[in-house]
């Protein structure tokens, strides 16, 4: 009986210990993942998934495609040099020169929205809409125009001046909605050079092979 109850005990002791091991244990690898995650958002070359494919030429290849699409009008009329967004196939100023402000919304009285509903308003020369329709922040100006496929490449994937994207987040603003706005211009402006569908696919194709740069 005596040693029943012993054997009970050293039983219990040895299944609270194997269940401590497996709690530390499930404890340290949701901490290294975690420390994964975070970490993962300060590299744009994210290792795995996104390397092994890396082919500098397909990479660039891609990568004309992308930038005929950067630099079309309803890409580049929101991605200017100055403060002022540009307008139609010419990209001119914005008449009435609204400006960016500091959150890209607008300034003072003249905010985006004020005219850019969230869908595009019926009729020649009226705005175009979308709920989230707004420039780049004054922080952080996300400039298209005159910037060199070479020059453009690389400030796209620096996290400095991309909006802090990493791999992922630059994957997923391919069906961003600003982007997808760039595809129902407002009535009598041109689409951009070609389809979304394949816009996306030389996007991911420019990233996943190493996100190559052409040559200057
Ligand atoms: C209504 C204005 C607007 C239009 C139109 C627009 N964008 Fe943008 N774009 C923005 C804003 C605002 C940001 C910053 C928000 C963010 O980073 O998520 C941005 C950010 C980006 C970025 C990330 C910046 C970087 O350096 O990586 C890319 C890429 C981009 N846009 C591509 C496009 C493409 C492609 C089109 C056309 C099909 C387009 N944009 C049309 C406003 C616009
Ligand atoms: C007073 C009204 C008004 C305000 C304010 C305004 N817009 Fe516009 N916007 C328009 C109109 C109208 C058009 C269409 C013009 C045309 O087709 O001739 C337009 C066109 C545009 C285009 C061209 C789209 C394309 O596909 O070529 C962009 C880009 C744009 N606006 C961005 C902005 C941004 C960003 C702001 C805020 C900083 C802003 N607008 C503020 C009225 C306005």
């Amino acid at each position: 009986m005596k040693n029943k109850e012993i054997n009970k005990n050293v039983i219990l002791k040895k299944i609270t210990v194997s269940l401590t091991v497996v709690l530390l244990m499930g404890a340290l690898t949701a901490f290294s993942y975690n420390t994964k995650l975070t970490s993962a958002n300060n590299y744009i070359r994210v290792p795995d998934a996104t390397q092994k494919k890396k082919d500098s030429v397909a990479s660039v290849k891609a990568f004309a495609k992308v930038y005929s699409v950067l630099m079309s009008p309803r890409c580049m009329n929101c991605h200017p040099k100055g403060d002022v967004p540009l307008q139609g196939e010419d990209s001119h100023l914005h008449t009435m020169q609204p400006k960016r402000g500091k959150d890209g919304k607008g300034l003072y009285a003249m905010k985006c929205a004020n005219c850019h509903q969230p869908e595009n308003s019926p009729g020649l020369h009226a705005p175009p809409g979308n709920p989230n329709w707004h420039l780049p922040p004054s922080d952080m100006k996300m400039v298209f125009e005159g910037r060199t496929a070479h020059q453009l490449a690389k400030q796209l994937i620096d996290p400095k001046q991309n909006g802090h994207k990493d791999m992922k987040k630059l994957i997923e603003h391919a069906d961003d909605g600003l982007v997808l706005a760039g595809w129902k211009p407002a009535e009598g402006y041109a689409l951009p050079p070609i389809s979304h569908a394949e816009f996306k696919k030389a996007w991911i194709t420019w990233l996943e092979n190493g996100a190559y740069a052409p040559k200057p």
